[in-house]
């Protein structure tokens, strides 16, 4: 393979995803960092800050003095408005900033994006991604999952992100927008739901979208409970161990039925011959593919289809970045325009 990373370029490989962006380096940094940029909401936050924004998980515990931006949406950036846009470049900014980049070196980085991004949107961050890096190209994210997994004919992809769920047929090729499809149900809907299932099981709970989220990622499962949730809470002011293991299943189960539907539409995208191997190798990927259950769930969805087989990521998070870092280190900038859109070179 082509080795162009000299000692004075750093590749950067970044996800950009609606709850998490994730950022990996050929000097092998890992960063992580919730996709969320706060700026004080008055003069009282710049005096508890001494800065005038804060980027990343620090920013939701300190969200009583801060407006929030989350700049990304679906793992596309917001049409909002131009605070978002300034909040994603801050956002890139801080994990760029964070694999350390050397004085005078040159920085080619891949970030992917949801193959179903639109002109415009790319367009938009490209500018960003022009403005940080010497090179740098979006390519579609379930892409570079397969990429890095090394699934890239007769595989099926799910991811399983904060936005959307993104279900993607691999078939030897970069996978256009017909290979590709978006289910609105990703883990920021489970989030909601369970707000309002524990909110209507126990009233004067207090519980906001966060602490929901913290509970789901604690306590995820789908189908047979290994253990109860049980967690300490507060009701009307006072602490009180609340059962919320239904409340956690039911919630979680909601998105099974979707992605079950999807990956039987997504078969009949290959041919007959390749349509069992294609079952043999789903790609559980995103940070929902944590939820406890999930794999065997979708597999017996698909009973009726003879053998499938959910095999999850081993590094959820970083499983799209660090595949668009390997595609980085092994194909030479040149050909970044075959594979995605790019600027800079
Ligand atoms: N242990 C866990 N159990 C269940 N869900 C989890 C767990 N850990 C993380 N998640 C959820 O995974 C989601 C984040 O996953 P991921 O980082 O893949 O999303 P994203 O890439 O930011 O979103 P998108 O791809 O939609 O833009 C969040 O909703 C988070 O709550
Ligand atoms: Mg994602």
């Amino acid at each position: 393979m082509t080795h162009h990373s000299t000692g004075k370029t750093l590749l950067l490989g970044i996800d950009l995803g609606t709850a998490r962006t994730a950022a990996v380096s050929s000097r092998q940094h890992r960063v992580l960092v919730s996709s969320v940029v706060g700026y004080p909401k008055d003069i009282i936050g710049v005096k508890i800050l001494n800065r005038t924004q804060v980027i990343g998980a620090e920013a939701i515990d300190r969200r009583a003095y801060l407006d929030l931006y989350h700049p990304l949406q679906g793992g596309v950036l917001k049409e909002a408005g131009d605070k978002e846009l300034e909040a994603a470049h801050e956002l890139l900014k801080h994990v760029i900033e964070r694999c350390e980049p050397r004085a005078g070196e040159r920085i080619h980085g891949i970030i992917g994006v949801p193959a179903r991004a639109t002109a415009a949107n790319k367009g938009q961050l490209l500018k960003i991604a022009g403005e940080l890096m010497d090179v740098a190209m979006v390519v579609s994210e379930p892409f570079m999952v397969a990429y890095g997994q090394n699934r890239l004919n007769n595989a099926i992809i799910i991811d399983v992100g904060a936005g959307t769920i993104d279900v993607c047929a691999m078939r030897g090729a970069v996978p256009g927008t017909e290979n590709q499809a978006s289910i609105p149900k990703g883990g920021a809907y489970i989030d909601r739901l369970l707000e309002s299932a524990i909110r209507d099981a126990y009233s004067g709970v207090h519980l906001d979208r966060y602490l929901a989220q913290a509970l789901k990622e604690r306590f995820a499962f789908v189908g047979q409970p290994e253990r109860r949730a049980v967690v300490g809470m507060r009701v009307n002011g006072k602490p009180v161990e609340l059962d919320i293991t239904d409340a956690v299943r039911v919630t979680c189960e909601t998105i099974v039925s979707d992605i079950v539907e999807q990956i039987k539409q997504m078969v009949l995208l290959f041919d007959p011959v390749s349509q069992g191997e294609a079952l043999l190798n789903l790609v559980l990927a995103g940070g929902g593919s944590r939820i406890r259950g999930l794999g065997p769930m979708i597999e017996a969805g698909l009973r009726e289809y003879g053998e499938a087989r959910v095999t999850p990521v081993e590094d959820p998070e970083f499983a799209g970045a660090s595949g668009a870092l390997k595609l980085a280190t092994e194909l030479p900038p040149e050909y970044w325009d075959q594979i995605g859109e790019k600027v800079g070179g």
